[in-house]
């Protein structure tokens, strides 16, 4: 009895710091994410996510960013974008950046970033996901 529960103890033990490792593995992301949002989107997309009437798009509240096509996503952050289609309902006269130095890594921190910060409240994009994206982008080019 007493063997059983020192066992169970350890086995709650063990499992308690798992679920501490995977959460502050998910915090770190998200203050990578934030770093890199502060210093290459931020002077566009604005620190409150809300963008900027007629030119940059918010991101906050944004369909696609809370959206399932994390590989569009992708695309967007690496070669930029400049398409002028209307985004929820709306245009905009800017052109934004492209990010070829970004690693996978990092698009997958600040696109988890994005995805999780202001009224957003959509799940993290992993980096196995950045890179299937990318290789369907590569395809896509030939
Ligand atoms: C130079 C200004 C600028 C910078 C810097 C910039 N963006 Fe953008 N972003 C735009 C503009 C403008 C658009 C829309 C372009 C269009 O409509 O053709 C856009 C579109 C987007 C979209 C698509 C939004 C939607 O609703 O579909 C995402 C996502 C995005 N940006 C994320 C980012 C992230 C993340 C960064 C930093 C790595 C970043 N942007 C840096 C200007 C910028």
């Amino acid at each position: 009895m007493v063997n059983f529960s020192i066992k169970g103890f350890i086995k709650l033990a063990v499992f308690i710091s798992f679920l501490g490792m995977a959460q502050s593995g998910n915090a770190q992301n998200k203050i990578n994410g934030k770093k890199i949002f502060e210093t290459r989107c931020l002077v566009c997309h604005q620190s409150d996510g809300g963008g900027v009437p007629n030119m940059n798009p918010p991101l906050d509240g944004s369909t696609n960013v809370n959206g399932k096509d994390i590989a569009r996503l992708v695309k967007i952050i690496r070669n930029g974008y400049d398409e002028r289609v209307a985004l929820d309902g709306m245009y905009y006269n800017n052109a934004m950046t492209a990010n070829p130095d970004l690693k996978e890594d990092a698009i997958a921190d600040v696109l988890t970033y994005i995805r999780a910060s202001w009224s957003n409240k959509a799940g993290a994009v992993t980096i196995s996901q950045v890179k299937a994206a990318l290789l369907k982008n590569k395809a896509a080019k030939k």
